[in-house]
């Protein structure tokens, strides 16, 4: 056959013909916005985050009338905790009158229709640093890890949560907070399980956000190897039989193969997380004038998507809104 018969670039000839062939689309409501809330009277601006800020109450409730405008409907919070609060025992994490609970009250009775995503882990309230308890020796102890888990996940859904997001790695939790959810009459809460989430040192930046490294070790011995890809299809058998409604890939980025092996093997709806590191690259070159910062944020969620995200957390939720409403 005369090789000059194919030719790809016809599909690519104008602008109508590139759009009504395009495989992948991206828009707004595919897109959750993670927001960082501490209880102060001031927002704090985070520098290895350009762009993002610990909020206070007010400057959250301006932040999510402002995102509502640009089209986002789904926000998750993460707290940062004063350190007094800050126990071995993590407690503060389901106290029904700490600052997620108060901040989701507010929030579900300003705007019923906002999606509430939280976040369950105990690394914001926990002395350690850590997502789980740790023993005398460093060690930590899942089982009675995810009891606390479970405390917490049902105080976040009785104070409006839409969507539980635990993202401990802790084996088990997900099947035992859906039957603590159930139990506690929340069985339309759905969870969007941390699946296939890596020990990874893109977390950097969120962790100076909400202060919450670990004050000893590394997270190895339940966040998963970076080296790992079947794992992670390990890891969705059983969140997907253990009663999860999604799950997610985190990062996003440097996992794209991740994210696609799940989606051959899934029929859950997926989800993955742009993290801090990934914005604070984006943002630092584009600051820099080294990239345009448009083009390659939308084209890095544009990957993802098509990787197979059905849905993508990421800081730039609001400003690549504003861009696709461009
Ligand atoms: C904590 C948690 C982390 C992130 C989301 N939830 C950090 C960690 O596991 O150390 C990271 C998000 C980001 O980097 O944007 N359970």
């Amino acid at each position: 056959m005369d090789p000059m018969r194919q030719r790809p670039r016809r599909n690519r000839r104008t602008p109508v013909l590139r759009r009504f062939l395009s495989e992948t689309s991206l828009c707004a409501s595919r897109l959750i916005y993670p927001l960082f809330i501490h209880g102060g009277s001031k927002d704090e601006p985070i520098a290895s985050m350009p762009g993002c800020s610990r909020l206070s109450p007010q400057g959250l409730l301006r932040e999510v009338e402002g995102a509502l405008g640009d089209g986002i409907q789904s926000i998750v919070l993460f707290p940062a905790v004063e350190e007094a609060l800050k126990t071995s025992g993590a407690e503060e994490c389901h106290n029904p009158s700490g600052l997620i609970p108060r901040t989701l009250e507010t929030l579900k009775a300003r705007w019923p229709e906002l999606n509430l995503i939280t976040d369950v882990a105990l690394d914001p309230y926990s002395s350690d640093g850590h997502d789980g308890l740790v023993d005398e020796n460093g060690r930590i102890l899942n089982d009675e890890t995810v009891e606390v888990l479970c405390r917490q996940a049902v105080c976040q859904a009785d104070a409006g949560a839409d969507v539980i997001s635990p993202s401990d790695m802790m084996d088990g939790r997900i099947g035992a907070i859906r039957d603590a959810l159930d139990d506690a009459g929340h069985q339309d809460v759905a969870i969007l399980a941390y699946t296939a989430k890596y020990a990874s040192a893109f977390y950097g930046p969120f962790r100076d956000a909400l202060d919450s490294a670990p004050r000893g070790g590394d997270k190895k011995t339940y966040q998963m190897d970076p080296a790992n890809r079947r794992e992670a299809r390990r890891e969705a058998l059983l969140d997907e039989s253990e009663g999860a409604d999604m799950m997610m890939v985190k990062p996003a980025g440097p996992y794209l193969d991740v994210l696609r092996e799940l989606r051959d093997s899934t029929d859950l709806p997926l989800a993955a997380y742009q993290v801090s590191g990934e914005y604070a690259m984006l943002k630092a070159a584009s600051e820099r004038g080294w990239l345009d910062e448009r083009s390659v944020v939308l084209e890095s969620l544009l990957g993802i998507r098509r990787a197979g995200a059905d849905a993508i957390l990421t800081y730039y939720a609001r400003a690549a809104a504003r861009w696709l409403a461009e």
